[in-house]
């Protein structure tokens, strides 16, 4: 199979339609067989539930070529299963997770052409979604849906790629205490849109979301969980039930403590505590781990040790045994990385 001419050293994080994407329909309380299509466009009612009340969830996942040249993706169960409890939270019908993983590996397949070579520093980016399609006034739940897979080949999700980011804590919140931040539903990235515009024109890279209740614990950025690691190299990570389980910050974690024998805990992370730690980074599918150099605070600013030209050195080896992982470098636990 000959691949695709594309520049991909230089690709950013951006969409390039590619030939395939997998379309099925939910209709009398069904799911149809689902296809492979060549159109790229969607045609629904303009009263559909989604463009009147944003029913609508997705997903973010990726395809790697290994250093052996096999094409792979990443524990595509756990994106089925936090797809599955995405859906249930809006009132929409699962997507049977086994499908969901078989329906993704087949998109990836047929796009194989888009697939960045091994070293290239980019990879095919997947994106399922659901969404409400008929018409609906009344504020209800839709009685059809429709499940899609696009695939667009992607560079690093910040410009400068591996430069550590200046971020802002945010007056804005991201997600109420009960409401829907542990979910990925397209609303809670809507009424971030603003949030992130407003950081960009003041000149800083991403938010730092607090919790909405009390504004002084640390949740995540609009894109991505936080990782931080204490002095004594020990690795932290935010627990909220107001964030998205994102199953990097999860393998991370793994990684953390199984191959680089590092201590690793969950907790409540407080604003003041910030000065405390030595490293900090964004971690998500677009993000992998993007390191955090300075974080301001209405004015004052927090400057992690680790400095503003390259990533602090555990989280080097995180990324790096993380990549290592995906890309066939270094063997995997059971499970995480599966053939295309
Ligand atoms: N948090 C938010 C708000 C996200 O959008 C994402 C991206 O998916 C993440 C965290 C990271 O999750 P994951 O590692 O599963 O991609
Ligand atoms: C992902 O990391 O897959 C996401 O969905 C985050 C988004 C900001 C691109």
């Amino acid at each position: 199979m000959e691949k695709k001419n594309i520049d991909w050293a230089n690709l950013g994080f951006g969409y390039i339609q590619t030939d395939y994407r997998f379309v099925s329909n939910f209709k009398d309380g069904k799911w149809d067989e689902g296809v492979l299509t060549e159109d790229p466009n969607v045609v629904i009612n303009e009263c559909a539930c989604v463009l009147q009340y944003a029913q609508t969830v997705f997903e973010g996942m990726k395809a790697y070529t290994t250093s052996e040249g096999k094409i792979v993706t990443f524990r595509p169960d756990l994106n089925a299963q936090r797809m599955a409890q995405s859906a249930a939270r809006l009132e929409m019908p699962v997507y049977p997770e086994d499908k969901f993983v078989e329906a993704v590996l087949r998109t990836i397949k047929a796009n194989e052409a888009y697939v960045p070579p091994y070293g290239s520093g980019a990879t095919l980016y997947v994106r399922p979604y659901m969404f409400g399609s008929n018409s609906v006034i009344g504020v209800k739940p839709a009685e059809e849906y429709q499940f899609r897979i696009l695939t667009t080949p992607v560079g690093p999700y910040f410009k400068g790629g591996v430069k550590p980011l200046t971020i802002r804590v945010s007056d804005f919140d991201r997600a109420a205490p009960n409401g829907t931040g542990h979910i990925k539903a397209g609303l809670n990235y809507a009424m971030s849109l603003h949030a992130i515009v407003d950081a960009h024109k003041q000149g800083y890279d991403e938010n730092m979301y607090l919790d909405a209740a009390t504004r002084t614990k640390v949740e995540e950025t609009g894109g991505a969980n936080f990782l931080f690691v204490t002095k004594d190299g020990k690795v932290v990570t935010p627990k909220s039930s107001s964030i998205l389980p994102s199953i990097t910050r999860r393998s991370l974690v793994q990684v953390a403590k199984e191959y680089l024998g590092l201590e690793a805990e969950e907790r409540e992370v407080y604003l003041e505590e910030l000065p405390d730690f030595a490293e900090c980074g964004l971690c998500g599918t677009a993000a992998v781990i993007s390191p955090v150099g300075k974080i301001v605070d209405h004015g004052k600013e927090i400057c992690l040790p680790s400095g503003m030209s390259e990533m602090g050195p555990v989280t080097k080896k995180l990324y790096e045994t993380l990549t290592g992982i995906q890309m066939g470098t270094i063997k995997a636990p059971e499970g995480w990385v599966v053939e295309v």
